[in-house]
């Protein structure tokens, strides 16, 4: 019978070539009889007469499939990768299995079982052995908690003053995101979008994360941090599960400071990435990142890097990170400051700040404060020989300083080559002022 209708098709078919619908059936019919290197012939001419028809792609994918073309399969699956029904990923995720790309399999397998939590496929489970586990409904509260602890949730006490200098970065912040959160009608009355999340930049130990959590201190917000491996380290596949949690956590518990660190590690070059799981997490986190600007108000978005010349540009558009603020190692009177914040409650004798933090040329906050630390160390020896406890000195901490390095100027030396040569829009012009290469 079928063969049949395939013989007549096939008649039909000399009188009217280009019928793209009549193809398509018969190339359809043939794959049902398993005829598939025939089948795979009619799919192929329908595709050079109907250029990108997804049945017609499905269709070849499947006989490549089943004659064992498992990387011509590929080829047609990850065209369609966005668009590909239940069934078709299977046979995909087959595909990848035997040519051995396990992390991609798993990744989309995920992606099924998030769909339609009951489904299982014995072959691919063998091979991946998935927990068989999946979401079950939870008490809502209870899985908040759980979230909540999850990402560490806190409402830190740090305020801007604990963060010694900084003054422009503060006043950027304030500006930015603080002052619209606190009068949202006044943004709005002049027509100024709300929104978007500033990225913060400069050699490490300088204050990012610390600035962060203060701002969070500042306006009694809570503060969610969110770090490279909280993405990562979770089940392949699962990340962009995870990051719409992250947002939707924030949004309920806004106000907010939702802060990615590292986030060049989420935002790499999406070119650099093209098969790789992280190209979906960076579109999933552009997606709720213009989400929070349309439906949240209360949610302050932050992000650090060391390495802003490997966040993709998409990151930088309107309305996400359209302020990127560097910042930079403390001058000698953030440098002071620093010095008084760290030694507020240690005992100590009337220091000489001054004298101390005009010795620390290029040193970072983290890089004072184990200068500090190390002060601390050898008093505490001396304390315990004597007996009592012994205050830090202005000589101690010089002394300090002078077996410490600063560990900031490693990051230059490779932050000037991007400023000089890649300095695309003037971006990185503060780098080349720090410097003084330009003024
Ligand atoms: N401006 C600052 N004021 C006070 N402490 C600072 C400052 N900058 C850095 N520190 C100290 O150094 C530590 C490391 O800074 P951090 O914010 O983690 O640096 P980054 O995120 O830029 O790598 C902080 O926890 C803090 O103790
Ligand atoms: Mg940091």
């Amino acid at each position: 019978m079928q063969n049949e209708s395939i013989k007549s098709l096939h008649e039909a078919l000399q009188y009217s070539p280009d019928n793209v619908p009549l193809r398509l059936h018969l190339a359809e019919l043939m794959l049902q009889e398993k005829m598939y290197p025939e089948a795979a012939g009619q799919f192929t001419e329908t595709l050079n007469r109907s250029y990108g028809n997804t049945r017609a792609q499905l269709g070849l994918a499947s006989c490549y499939y089943h004659q064992k073309k498992y990387s011509a399969a590929v080829i047609v699956y990850e065209q369609l990768r966005d668009h590909l029904p239940q069934d078709a990923m299977v046979l995909y995720i087959r595909c990848l299995i035997k040519e051995n790309s396990l992390q991609q399999a798993a990744e989309l397998y995920q992606k099924i079982l998030v769909q339609s939590p009951g489904f299982k496929d014995e072959e691919i489970d063998q091979y991946l052995r998935l927990p068989s586990s999946s979401a079950t409904h939870q008490d809502i509260d209870e899985e908040e908690e759980m979230l909540s602890q999850k990402y560490f949730m806190e409402k830190p006490r740090l305020k801007f003053e604990d963060v010694g200098g900084m003054k422009r970065v503060k006043d950027e912040i304030s500006l930015k995101i603080i002052d619209p959160l606190k009068n949202p009608a006044l943004y709005k009355a002049y027509g100024k979008k709300i929104g978007g999340g500033i990225l913060l930049y400069g050699p490490p130990g300088c204050g990012k994360t610390f600035i962060a959590k203060a701002t969070a201190g500042e306006i009694d917000a809570k503060f969610i941090n969110i770090g490279l491996h909280d993405i990562l380290d979770m089940w392949v596949g699962n990340s962009e599960k995870n990051l719409h949690e992250i947002f939707e956590l924030a949004r309920k518990n806004a106000p907010c400071v939702l802060f990615f660190d590292e986030v060049d590690a989420i935002g790499a070059s999406r070119s650099d990435l093209r098969q790789s799981a992280m190209r979906h997490v960076i579109n999933q986190f552009l997606a709720e990142l213009d989400g929070v600007q349309t439906n949240n108000e209360g949610v302050l978005i932050l992000a650090a890097t060391n390495a802003p010349w490997s966040v993709d540009a998409a990151f930088r558009r309107p309305g996400r990170f359209d302020r990127i603020i560097f910042v930079e190692p403390p001058d000698a009177a953030a440098r002071e400051e620093i010095l008084q914040s760290l030694l507020k409650e240690k005992p100590t004798e009337s220091i000489d700040t001054k004298k101390v933090a005009e010795q620390l040329n290029d040193f970072s906050g983290a890089d004072i404060k184990a200068l500090i630390d190390l002060a601390i160390e050898d008093k505490l020896r001396e304390a315990m020989s004597l007996g009592t406890i012994q205050p830090i000195t202005t000589k101690d901490l010089l002394k300090a300083g002078r077996t410490q390095k600063p560990t900031t100027l490693e990051w230059f030396a490779s932050a000037r080559n991007y400023a000089l040569y890649a300095n695309e829009s003037g971006l990185y012009d503060e780098i080349l002022r720090y410097l003084k290469i330009k003024k």
